[in-house]
Order: structure tokens, then sequence, then C-alpha cells
């Protein structure tokens, strides 16, 4: 890769500078996403009809915490906990609770963030509980993981953040789902959110340009319903507005001179549900 770190405007996006990473970064980079993509691993087995999300997130600190690492989202704006986990109608943000216990039929997502040596490894996936799961909500499943890898394609030098949306929402709206509009993907490495702003909708050529060195999140939220959300009373719970189903998957990638790093591959083949071990 060049070494080239002249940061890019993010026009039209947050309008701060996007940074430009080198070699070294990229390799601290793989580390912290294959931390966070093993967390996800390691409680693979524990996602199961009884148990609680509040069990299965202290089960992520400790696990972190063994391999070095640091959950980034504890005392995060506040946050209190070490993941996310978004149960069905819930787009995102979900606070893990001893008080909600998973049930069959459930579709829930996992997400985790690792900081390790100084950098950030994001990443999320789907899980479905027992064999009640609804038709619908495992077809949500598993065109909002297509969607994510049709964004994740389309990373390449010069394709823009425009192709990338695009992509995403072609193909939820194929399947008449839809889009969540008010969260996005982000820039990462060195802190959490940083630029550029990823949209997982878009035109095609609009938006940034990408460029070799650039990390950022592709995390799609699809809803079954309409796209419109709400924030619940304790500031972080997002729901959709019609109680349809939610589902979304993460991968933190870096843009290469001929394409793209997906730096938090499971380790275990668990990238894709259903999961070979739970
Ligand atoms: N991991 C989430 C993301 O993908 C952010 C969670 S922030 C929290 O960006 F505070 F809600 F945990
Ligand atoms: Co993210
Ligand atoms: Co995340």
């Amino acid at each position: 890769m060049k070494d080239e770190r002249t940061p890019h405007l993010d026009k039209g996006g947050t309008g701060r500078l996007v940074p430009i990473h080198g070699a070294d970064d990229f390799a601290r980079m793989r580390a912290a996403g294959q931390l966070a993509a093993m967390t996800l691993d390691h409680v693979t087995p524990l996602v199961r009809a009884g148990v609680s999300t509040g069990e299965l997130d202290r089960s992520i600190e400790a696990f972190m915490r063994e391999h070095g690492g640091v959950p980034a989202t504890l005392g995060y704006r506040g946050y209190t906990k070490s993941s996310c986990i978004s149960v069905n109608h819930v787009v995102n943000h979900g606070i893990p609770s001893d008080d909600k216990k998973l049930a069959d039929g459930d579709i829930l997502n996992i997400d985790v963030t690792v900081i390790l040596a100084g950098f950030y490894g994001d990443t999320s996936r789907m899980f479905a509980i027992g064999e009640r799961v609804p038709v619908k909500g495992q077809r949500l499943i598993d065109v909002t993981f297509d969607a994510m890898w049709a964004g994740i394609d389309a990373v390449r030098p010069g394709a823009t953040l425009g192709d990338v949306g695009h992509a995403i929402q072609t193909v939820a709206e194929a399947a008449r789902f839809s889009v969540v509009r008010d969260f996005v993907g982000h820039g990462i490495g060195r802190v959490f959110h940083d630029a550029p702003e990823v949209r997982h909708y878009g035109r095609p050529g609009e938006g940034l340009v990408l460029a070799p060195g650039m990390l950022f999140t592709i995390e799609p939220m699809i809803n079954a319903g309409r796209h419109e959300v709400k924030i619940l009373k304790d500031g972080w719970t997002t729901v959709t507005r019609d109680r349809s189903l939610s589902a979304q998957f993460e991968h933190t990638v870096g843009v290469t001179d001929d394409g793209c790093e997906v730096f938090t591959h499971s380790p275990m083949g668990f990238d894709r549900p259903p999961y070979a071990s739970a």
C-alpha cells in the first residue's frame, strides 16, 4: 500500500476529514477486528432460549478482557454495557439486561466493539432462536446479510460511498424491505466513530470517493416494514415505529489498493447464520 496519508474531505457527510491509514494501522485493525469477531464466535453457543441478554453481555466483557481488550461501549456517552443486544423490533442499541430472556422464535443482533492496543474493532451478527422464527424474520436476516455484502463488494478505490449505499438499498428494496436512515456506518481506527458517514442508501457516483487507507464500518439496519424508528425513554434503545422486525449485520473494512479488506471475518466460520454450533 502507498504511504500517502493526506486526509480527504467528507463532503456532504460529516464535513470532517477522512483519515488515510498506512500498513501499520491496517495490521493493528486486523488484530482488533479479529478479537471483535472472536468475541461473537465465543458467545454464539451461549445464545439460546432462556438465557438473558445481561448474561451474554457479561460473558462478552470477560472474553474481551481475557484477550487483552476493553469493551469500547462501556462508559461511551454514558452507555453502561459491553455490547448492544437488539431483539426483534429493536433496531439497534438494545441494552443488555438480566430481565430480558431470549425466547423461541426471537431474532436478535449482537453488536460488539473492542479496543485492542488503541484500535477499535466493530462487528455485529444476527442470531435466530429455536424452530419458531417467522418466515419473514428469516428472510429479513438473509436479505440484510446479502445487502451488507453487496455494500462491501462495492468498496474499492475510485468507487463512491453513494455506490456502496446504492448497492445495499437495491438488495433491501428488491425484497420489499426498507433501509433505516437515522443510523449510519462510520469511520473507525484510533477512534470509535470517525468520518466518513457511511449511509446504507444512496445514488451511484455520489458522495465521498474512496481511496486506499480509509477505514470504516458497513452496518445496514433493514426493517421488514417502514424505515422510521424511534428512541425509547432510556435514551438508547431504538425500535421500529411500526413495530416491524429489524435486522443488522456489521463488518469493519479498509480500502486497499485493489479493493477492500474485511477485518472482522469469523475465525470459526460463523459469518452467516445458522451457525454450526448454535
Ligand atoms: N457498536 C455500535 C456501532 O456499530 C455503537 C454502539 S454505541 C453504544 O457503531 F453506546 F450504544 F454502545
Ligand atoms: Co459501528
Ligand atoms: Co457496532
